[in-house]
């Protein structure tokens, strides 16, 4: 994540643009101290994603207890069995693209020849991620074409390229990170950037047995302890704060009455946090929290709420045979 230096990087056949200065520095120094000073306190999940939290973010997926990604990959993997997408000049914008393991399994089942036709735009907040999965669809699909976009896609929405014929891809139940007044306000927005005819791809994690949902939050080998207390260490890297991750607990529990679960970090000592510049220390007292992530889980009620909010219809929706995660293909209605 790059928010300081402007980053346009010629790289042979496609440029990479990082949007992320145009949010400015100071403003996300300024987002960042707002949440630590509020109470309770809290750090937007979002900066997660540095290369190490990126990094983790890879490994989590790949943990038993973690079966979102697992599931997902399943159902994108035979994607084309049961939802039917004409692939030909089809835009693809995947919006929290990662790695972009996911679409490689969508790209898999297009026939070679059409791939020509297909434009790819990876979306990500984090520029090494964004460069990883260039070289990797490149590597996997050589004549596809490549546009990578860094940027804050939930407040930068405009930046995403006005083709025909678009699928948005939102992969992972990232969108559970978001409250529900927040998905709402995303989904108008989604909703009036597309027109007819463009589709959706949507991943959604569904509300299930609680210890299955906190296992997958509290992995024996510590790996989300690990992510969850990274924030940390990007925090001090775009505020000059001196946090240290040692100080703190990892914390995830379900929220039955939210539907969702959350992640905190746990203070384990009384300590002074200070900046580097003429900013005011944040005090903070020993078994205090801070309220890093919600991850909302959803039921059938949400794909339709969901689908009003953006004018969408529900055409398809795929699930594994447990129903603890599902696919659904919106389309836009006019
Ligand atoms: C990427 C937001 C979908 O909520 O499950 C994984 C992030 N946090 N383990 C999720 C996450 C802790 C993940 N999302």
């Amino acid at each position: 994540m790059d928010y300081s230096k402007e980053a346009i990087l010629i790289n042979t056949q496609k440029k990479l643009v990082n949007h992320l200065p145009r949010i400015g520095a100071d403003k996300v120094k300024d987002e960042i101290l707002a949440g630590l000073r509020d109470f309770p306190k809290y750090i937007s999940p979002k900066f997660f994603y540095n290369e190490e939290g990126s990094e983790l973010f890879e490994q989590i997926t790949k943990l038993e207890e973690y079966y979102p990604t697992r599931i997902e990959k399943k159902l994108i993997a035979t994607i084309s069995d049961n939802i039917p997408l004409d692939f030909y000049n089809l835009n693809i914008i995947e919006l929290g693209s990662g790695d972009s393991s996911k679409i490689s399994l969508l790209l898999n089942q297009i026939p070679e020849y059409v791939l020509p036709t297909i434009t790819y735009f990876p979306v990500d907040i984090s520029q090494s991620a964004i460069e990883k999965s260039e070289k990797l669809i490149a590597e996997k699909f050589s004549t596809i074409h490549i546009h990578g976009i860094v940027a804050d896609f939930i407040h930068q929405l405009n930046l995403i390229p006005k083709t025909e014929k678009r699928l948005f891809c939102f992969f992972g139940s990232t969108i559970g990170n978001l409250t529900i007044d927040e998905v709402k306000k995303f989904m108008t927005a989604l909703g009036s950037e597309m027109q007819k005819g463009d589709g959706l791809l949507l991943g959604l994690d569904m509300i299930k047995d609680i210890a299955v949902l906190e296992r997958a939050y509290n992995d024996s080998e510590q790996v989300t302890a690990n992510f969850n207390k990274n924030i940390l260490n990007v925090v001090n890297n775009l505020t000059g704060s001196n946090f240290n991750t040692r100080d703190f607990e990892h914390l995830a529990f379900y929220n039955q009455e939210k539907r969702r679960i959350e992640m905190h970090l746990k203070a384990k000592t009384d300590m002074v946090i200070t900046f580097n510049s003429d900013t005011e220390a944040i005090f903070i007292k020993k078994g205090e929290c801070i309220h890093t992530e919600n991850s909302h889980k959803f039921n059938i009620d949400s794909i339709e709420n969901i689908s009003v909010w953006a004018d969408f219809h529900t055409e398809i929706i795929v699930v594994d045979k447990n129903e603890w995660f599902c696919l659904v293909y919106y389309k836009k209605n006019k």
